[in-house]
């Protein structure tokens, strides 16, 4: 099937999940990005209906999302869970409506490209009305995979997560305020979001867990960065970890790469890349922390140097705020892309 509807310069976009951190996150990038919507629709279910949210020095009242919310729209940015995308897919695209969808529903299928804008944007192209948004975890590693690919294929990625509160949403992050006034007062902590608490303590535990014993968030390391890279034998070990940092995520990530590439033409190749800010000076103590680049877009990259204990080894650490590149930013990046040139 190809999709043929063509998109107008000026196109209505509906957020799906408005009100949730991902939702809001969405409405501030179109509106920093200026994106050159006709209009904004904010959907969200029957609970959230009638709220405000501002926007553009404004408000956007929120409309109860039903079937017939997509007629007249050209894109919708869901960020409102698997089940609700995977009931809305078909009224979304029988209306000649693109979804973006930040779910799990549909990544993997063939049909859905996976797209992150700086690593494959020639994939848009192929959409037939769904295109998937990555998980967050794996959009910042590819963002900085991506320029150390373009010098040699990669052959192995060993990889260690940091995840943020917000990964998890909005009551995530309460649920670690909320913890770690409750822990300082020495009262009993309420655990709801996580299997465990999370204030002052990491849980090594993201997702479900499978039967090989990885959990599913690993899972998804590893097969969304081979059909993003279009790599199918890419090798990837991830091991994730929720810690109690609010939002931003970080990865430990070790890389070995099929061929010699000096540290120097490595760094070169990171500081110049889309999307990319590289921020490594060990004698100034200059490297990437979480808890100083919320709100930020690009993916910060630092202590890169040799593993000299593998051939053509490099490991570095990597920061990216969760709701914006690993969520909202890349979404709405996607839409951009969708625009007639
Ligand atoms: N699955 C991720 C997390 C959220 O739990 O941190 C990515 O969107």
């Amino acid at each position: 099937m190809t999709w043929n509807h063509a998109m107008p310069e000026r196109p209505v976009v509906a957020v799906a999940g408005a009100t949730g951190a991902v939702g809001i996150e969405m409405l501030k990038v179109l509106e920093r990005r200026g994106f050159p919507a006709a209009r904004i629709v904010a959907l969200a279910s029957s609970r959230s209906a009638g709220k405000r949210l501002p926007f553009a020095g404004g408000e956007l009242v929120v409309e109860e999302m039903t079937p017939a919310s997509f007629e007249g729209v050209d894109i919708a940015l869901f960020s409102a869970g698997a089940g609700v995308s995977k009931a809305f897919r078909k009224a979304v695209t029988d209306a000649g409506c693109v979804m973006i969808d930040n779910s799990s529903a549909f990544r993997m299928d063939d049909d859905v490209p996976l797209v992150v804008p700086e690593v494959n944007p020639e994939d848009i192209a192929l959409h037939e009305g769904v295109i998937a948004n990555p998980n967050c975890s794996t959009i910042q590693m590819v963002v900085a995979l991506k320029p150390l690919m373009d010098l040699a294929p990669i052959e192995r990625v060993v990889v260690a997560t940091y995840q943020a509160a917000s990964g998890a949403g909005q009551a995530a992050m309460d649920e670690l305020y909320a913890q770690s006034e409750q822990f300082l007062a020495g009262e009993d902590l309420t655990v709801e979001q996580f299997a465990h608490r999370i204030a002052f303590n990491c849980i090594p535990h993201i997702d479900i867990f499978l039967e090989d014993g990885s959990t599913k968030e690993e899972w998804k390391m590893v097969v969304e960065t081979q059909k993003i890279m279009h790599a199918p034998d890419l090798q990837v070990a991830a091991t994730c970890v929720r810690v109690p940092v609010l939002r931003c995520h970080s990865e430990a990530i070790n890389v070995t790469l099929a061929s010699p590439v000096s540290l120097e033409d490595a760094r070169s190749a990171l500081a110049g890349a889309a999307g990319v800010s590289l921020m490594d000076d060990p004698a100034t103590k200059t490297y990437p922390m979480p808890g100083l680049l919320e709100g930020s877009d690009d993916v910060y990259v630092g202590r890169l140097r040799v593993d000299s204990t593998v051939k053509n080894g490099f490991q570095f650490w990597c920061v990216a705020d969760q709701l914006r590149k690993g969520a909202a930013l890349n979404a709405v990046q996607i839409a951009e892309n969708l625009l007639p040139r």
